[in-house]
């Protein structure tokens, strides 16, 4: 059965203790008012130990925002997907376009570190999307069809354990929405690529979570579309009343 998600990208923000005392909120706030999807809270990795303990499983799931394309070994300043695991967590996001952008994150990396993940039962939230330039030059389609080469490797009973999320790169953190027909329109292409992989009932069951400038004044307009299965939340999610608004867009 496909899931609805929303799940929030805390990015390279919060302390420490600004991260638990956001995690406590979301928990008070959903154990008092109880979500109709799952709900995912995506941390940087020092936070990761300290706000799985605090998160009531059934209501929140905790995920890395990253994870190394290497098991283990000499690879300075890397978190490998068994430490992200053994914290607890239950989901990474990989391919994001910040960590393609600025951290020369290939097709091939991505690769690896989705393989990993999956082997250390992470679920991976698989981020694809277009630059602008790209949306200019109508050439979206051919953009997230390559990106999903690094996951399209994957075995059938693999891939079913990924979720995805379309980022119009353009989109994030500008404030500019995909409209709700572009969204829907780029998600059942996606959706079209996993059938054409995997055949239709895969594709069926693949969660597919729009991401960019998503907030609760139009979280439900998006959501609302047949292929968009959620969302993936950037600012909006480091607020416990607009993450809440936007899980409320299921209700
Ligand atoms: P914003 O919601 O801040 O646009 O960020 C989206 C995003 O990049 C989530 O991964």
């Amino acid at each position: 059965m496909r899931k609805n998600i929303v799940a929030g990208n805390w990015k390279m923000n919060k302390t420490l203790q600004e991260g638990i005392a956001l995690a406590k909120e979301l928990n008070e706030v959903l154990t008092a008012d109880k979500p109709n999807c799952d709900v995912v809270i995506c941390t940087p990795f020092i936070h990761l130990a300290s706000v799985t303990p605090l998160v009531d499983p059934s209501l929140m799931g905790v995920g890395a925002e990253n994870c190394a394309d290497k098991a283990e070994g000499a690879y300075t300043g890397e978190v490998s997907a068994a430490m992200v695991a053994s914290t607890g967590a239950k989901y990474v996001i990989l391919g994001h376009s910040e960590r393609r952008a600025y951290y020369g994150e290939t097709v091939a990396i991505l690769e690896e570190k989705v393989k990993l993940a999956l082997a250390n039962n992470l679920t991976p939230i698989f981020c694809i999307g277009e630059v602008l330039e790209e949306r200019e030059a109508g050439k979206q389609n051919e953009v997230v069809a390559a990106q999903l080469a690094s996951v399209f490797s994957l075995s059938p009973a693999d891939f079913g354990k990924i979720v995805l999320a379309y980022e119009p790169v353009w989109a994030i953190g500008t404030g500019k929405t995909a409209t709700p027909a572009q969204a829907q329109e780029i998600h059942a292409f996606i959706r079209s690529l996993v059938a054409g992989k995997y055949g239709k009932e895969i594709a069926d069951n693949c969660s597919i979570l729009y991401g960019g400038s998503c907030k609760p004044s139009n979280a439900k307009e998006l959501f609302v579309n047949p292929d968009v299965d959620g969302g993936l939340i950037g600012g909006a999610a480091l607020k416990a009343a607009d993450f809440k608004g936007i899980i409320d867009a299921f209700k």
